[in-house]
């Protein structure tokens, strides 16, 4: 079916891993975005909406991870990146940190086999300190297990701050001046690039976040500082791999310009 004429709000997809390929929206040649970056917000308010405690949102948000991955590699997306915990996250009550720390852990522990066969390559984008040690640990391990995959990069944002993300980078580079092994004057755009989390990860081309709110709050802005953005009004446990779809769909009908007149 033509992207422009699907029915994404009423289109039905089954949970299983892949789809009949029948209903996967054909996306024309170079008009999937090769990185797509998404903030899955609206958790806490799924739960609220239904009396039950924040943590019910972050337990149902689980299955949609996996459904959106899957339909990413359906809709032929190289490199995925989760906003999955913030550097201001752990602003929240104790309760709900400690939960995230360890339901982040136990996922990546749980589904590492099944994104392996995927294959997934898992990548991880953050600070090391105040992370856990297990989540860090079990991180490290999915990130060896399935460095060779090729279908996808799955990179989880955990602990990931993109201001952080850029003071970290500008502290590497700094510290290689004092030492003497770069010059002050050859910091470029280039090689402060070099010294991100991930720098072999191209930019991102489409940055999409659900549950309406309109922002970004800290999420790659060197990388999507030229991404599409995308706002999508469902709270994250009610997507799916068709809000993606939709969301690629309006993507491939945008023109890009890149300050080209
Ligand atoms: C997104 O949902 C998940 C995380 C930030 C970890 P929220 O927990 O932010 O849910 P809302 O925005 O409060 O509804
Ligand atoms: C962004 O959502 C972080 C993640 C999705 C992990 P938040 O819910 O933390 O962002 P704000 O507080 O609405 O800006
Ligand atoms: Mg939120």
């Amino acid at each position: 079916m033509s992207f422009e004429n699907v029915d994404y709000t009423s289109l039905s997809v089954p949970a299983a891993p892949f789809s009949d390929p029948s209903i996967i929206p054909h996306f024309p040649a170079g008009k999937v975005p090769c990185h797509v970056g998404v903030i899955m917000d609206g958790n806490g308010r799924w739960a609220k909406q239904r009396g039950l405690i924040r943590t019910e949102g972050h337990k149902a948000a689980e299955p949609v991870v996996f459904d959106t991955i899957a339909g990413a590699i359906e809709a032929g997306v190289r490199y995925l990146t989760l906003y999955t915990f913030s550097t201001e996250n752990w602003n929240r009550s104790p309760f709900e940190v400690r939960f995230l720390m360890g339901f982040s852990r136990d996922i990546i522990h749980r589904r590492v086999g099944q994104m392996n066969d995927w294959g997934v390559r898992v990548r991880w984008a953050g600070r090391r300190p105040r992370l856990w040690k297990s989540v860090i640990d079990e991180l490290d391990d999915a990130m060896e297990k399935t460095k060779n995959n090729k279908t996808i990069d799955v990179v989880f944002a955990i602990n990931y701050g993109g201001r952080a993300e850029i003071a970290d980078a500008a502290a590497a580079i700094a510290k290689k001046v004092r030492d003497g092994r770069i010059s002050g004057d050859r910091v470029t755009e280039k090689m402060f690039q070099e010294h991100l989390y991930n720098p072999d990860i191209p930019n991102v081309d489409l940055v999409v976040r659900t549950s309406g709110e309109m922002r970004t709050s800290n999420f790659l802005p060197w990388e999507a500082a030229y991404a599409e953005l995308d706002f999508e009004p469902e709270l994250w446990p009610d997507c799916g791999r068709q809000i993606l779809w939709r969301a690629i769909g309006k993507y491939a009908q945008r023109g890009r310009r890149f300050g080209k007149a």
